[in-house]
């Protein structure tokens, strides 16, 4: 389980659900994949010691990873077939119910938590969400890509879905988020699929399926996005993080600053024959990067 400062990426989306109101969280977890289980499950010898020893604030952090109102069910998805054949694989847990489906990979800071910003949309249209945000076209490899009319504010009725198109193919530069809030009908158009044997069952095929059924919409969520799958983005969520840090943001932040400081000089020395203006840009991206 990958850590960003001092939690596991899966916690963070599991505070995210949790604060949007989810009370019952499914894993869809794999081979190799028992740490979750054993990370949300109660564990009584440290709570009991933390007790002992008078730790109250780790006793309340220990507590708090899983609340005692979330339930959590843990599935296994025999082979890693897709995103797609994973949210089959919970099929028969959630029934004929709408649910989100939350890719704890992609590490969303928002001032209200993204799934809520989604749900609060569920709750007035009734129908199945995306979260999708605005992506370079060089990078359409990397996303399901949407195009829609615009139809409310940072709303749109989408048209089409492609999974991962080529950079002239992809219709737009709307690229899909790991966040999904779907109507139950979605069962029906994954069932459908029919990947090549051992081929990914893509998600994002399902919905360009359900789009003849059913009204699907994309949400242009408010946040900033780590994408934790890649190295960069994983760096950068952990930097970042740890600057926002209550405990660390001061020792951390002035050794960033001395660790940093010959490639910011770097940056300013170059950016100084382009113009003073270019300097403080380069030499601050050169920093976070
Ligand atoms: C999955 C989805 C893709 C989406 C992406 C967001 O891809 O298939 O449509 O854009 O998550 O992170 P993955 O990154 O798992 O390959």
């Amino acid at each position: 389980m990958l850590p960003v400062v001092d939690k596991p990426l899966i916690q963070y989306a599991v505070e995210e659900a949790v604060a949007a109101g989810v009370t019952e969280l499914i894993f869809v977890t794999g081979r190799g994949k028992r740490a979750i289980e054993d990370h949300f499950d109660k564990s009584y010898e440290i709570e009991r010691e933390l007790q002992a020893r008078g730790k109250a604030a780790l006793l309340e952090t220990v507590q708090g990873i899983k609340p005692a109102h979330v339930e959590c069910i843990f599935v296994r998805q025999p082979e890693p077939l897709g995103l797609g054949h994973a949210v089959l694989c919970a099929q028969k847990i959630i029934g004929d119910e709408p649910f989100a489906v939350l890719l704890a990979d992609d590490l969303i800071d928002a001032d209200t938590p993204v799934l809520a910003q989604m749900l609060e949309r569920f709750d007035h249209y009734h129908c199945s969400l995306v979260a999708v945000e605005d992506i370079e076209r060089k990078h359409s490899r990397s996303y399901g890509v949407v195009t829609g009319r615009p139809w409310d504010e940072h709303v749109f009725r989408m048209s089409r879905i492609v999974e991962k198109p080529e950079p002239d193919d992809a219709p737009s530069t709307l690229g899909v988020v790991g966040r999904y809030v779907l109507m139950p009908g979605i069962f029906d158009h994954l069932r459908a699929l029919r990947p090549a044997p051992r081929e990914e069952w893509q998600l994002s095929d399902a919905i360009q399926s359900m789009l003849a059924a059913e009204q699907v919409l994309a949400y242009r969520y408010t946040g900033c996005r780590f994408d934790c799958g890649s190295k960069l983005g994983y760096l950068q969520a952990t930097v970042d993080y740890a600057l926002r840090h209550p405990e660390l943001r001061d020792a951390f932040g002035a050794w960033l600053r001395e660790r940093a400081a010959p490639v910011a000089n770097l940056a300013a020395v170059d950016a100084d024959d382009a113009g003073t203006a270019a300097t403080a840009s380069i030499a601050q991206t050169a920093v976070v990067e």
